[in-house]
C-alpha cells in the first residue's frame, strides 16, 4: 500500500472514531437523564404514599402537618385523613396540657360544644368532667400520698383511714378534730405566720371525716352535691384537708372578705396548701367555691399548682396520672 492510501485509511478511521465518541456521549447523557427522571418519578410516586403528602393534600399548612406528624400516632393520623380539614386538631395539639391518650375525646367534645375554648376542652376531658359527675368512678390511688385525688370521679373505700392521724389541739380547733401529722405541723407554721403578720388567729372547723361522718354530713345537707361530697368521695376522708376560718371572722362570708383569706390564697402554697375549690373552677371541681376548704399537697406540688393556676384535678391528670 502506498503512503497516500495508508494516510487516507488513517483519516477515515479517525473520523469514524470521532463519530463513535459523539454518539456514545450523546447516548450516555440521554441515558443518565432518563435514569434521573425515572428516579424522580419513583420518588414522587413514593412521596404520594406518605402521610405528609396526604395531609397537605387536605389543605393543612406545612406547620400543621409537621405538628401532626410529630405528635400523632398512625391511628390518630388516620382520623385526620378520614375527615375534611378541621382547625381543631392543630389548636388542640398546641394546648400546653394536651395528653396524647385523650386526642379522640378532645375532638369529640369540641365538636359537640363549639363554644368551649380549647383550653377548657383539654381541662374538661383530662379530668373526666366530659363523662358527667359520678357517672364513672375510679378507686383513688392512695399510694400517691399527699397528692392523692378524691373527687366526684375518684373515691376511697369505706374503710380507708390513714395511720398517722393526730388530734388537733383545741387551741386552734373549735371541737375534736384529727388530721395527718404532717398537715398539722404545716398548719401550725402557717397559723404562726398569719398571727405575726396580721394579728389574726386561724381556726380549724373541720378536718378528717370518716366515711360514716361524711355520710351524716351529706344527709344533713340534704344530699346537695354542689356543697357536700358523697361518702367515699370527700377528701376530708384523706386526713389532708382543713376547713378554716379565723377567731376574728368565724363566719364563712366574713372570712371570704377578710385580709387573712386574701393572705392565705396568695401564700398558703408556701406551707403546702391549696385553696381547693376556687371561684370560676366549679366546672372542673364540681363544687361551689369554698373559701374555707384548704387541702394539703406538700410545698412542691402546691407551688406548681399556684404558679400554673391549676386545680388539683387538672394537675393530677397532667403531672401525676398522665
Ligand atoms: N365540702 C366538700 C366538697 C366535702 O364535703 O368534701
Ligand atoms: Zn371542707
Amino acid at each position: 500500500m502506498t503512503n497516500k492510501k495508508r494516510r487516507k485509511k488513517r483519516l477515515r478511521l479517525k473520523s469514524s472514531f470521532k463519530r463513535f465518541c459523539v454518539y456514545f456521549l450523546f447516548f450516555l447523557i440521554v441515558g443518565i437523564y432518563a435514569i434521573q427522571e425515572s428516579f424522580e418519578i419513583h420518588k414522587l410516586y413514593e412521596y404520594r404514599k406518605t402521610n405528609e403528602y396526604k395531609i397537605l393534600a387536605l389543605d393543612y399548612t406545612q406547620e400543621e402537618t409537621d405538628l401532626f406528624l410529630q405528635k400523632l400516632d398512625e391511628k390518630q393520623i388516620a382520623i385526620i385523613l378520614e375527615n375534611e380539614y378541621n382547625e381543631d386538631y392543630y389548636h388542640i395539639l398546641k394546648e400546653p396540657y394536651y395528653l396524647a391518650k385523650n386526642f379522640e375525646k378532645y375532638i369529640e367534645y369540641k365538636k359537640e360544644f363549639r363554644e368551649i375554648s380549647y383550653k377548657d376542652c383539654i381541662a374538661i376531658v383530662n379530668t373526666h368532667v366530659n363523662e358527667g359527675w359520678y357517672n364513672v368512678s375510679f378507686e383513688t390511688d392512695t399510694s400517691k400520698g399527699n397528692i392523692m385525688l378524691v373527687n366526684k370521679f375518684y373515691h376511697l373505700n369505706e374503710e380507708y383511714e390513714r395511720a398517722d392521724l393526730e388530734n388537733v389541739s383545741l387551741q386552734y380547733a373549735y371541737e375534736d378534730n384529727k388530721a395527718a401529722s404532717e398537715v398539722i405541723e404545716a398548719f401550725e407554721r402557717m397559723r404562726n405566720d398569719v398571727r405575726e403578720k396580721l394579728n389574726v388567729s386561724l381556726m380549724i372547723n373541720s378536718s378528717y371525716r370518716s366515711y360514716k361522718v361524711q355520710e351524716e354530713t351529706y344527709i344533713s345537707f340534704r344530699k346537695n352535691d354542689n356543697i357536700v361530697a358523697r361518702p367515699g368521695y370527700s377528701e376530708h376522708q384523706t386526713g389532708l384537708t382543713l376547713d378554716l376560718t379565723s377567731i376574728e371572722h368565724p363566719m364563712a362570708d366574713d372570712f371570704t372578705e377578710s385580709e387573712e383569706y386574701k393572705w392565705l390564697i396568695e401564700n398558703c402554697h408556701y406551707y403546702g396548701f391549696i385553696l381547693r375549690y376556687p371561684e370560676n373552677k366549679k366546672y372542673i371541681t364540681g363544687y361551689d367555691t369554698e373559701s374555707w376548704h384548704f387541702r394539703y399537697v406538700g410545698i412542691e406540688h402546691a407551688s406548681k399548682m399556684y404558679q400554673e393556676d391549676l386545680t388539683l384535678e387538672e394537675y393530677y391528670a397532667y403531672y401525676i396520672e398522665k
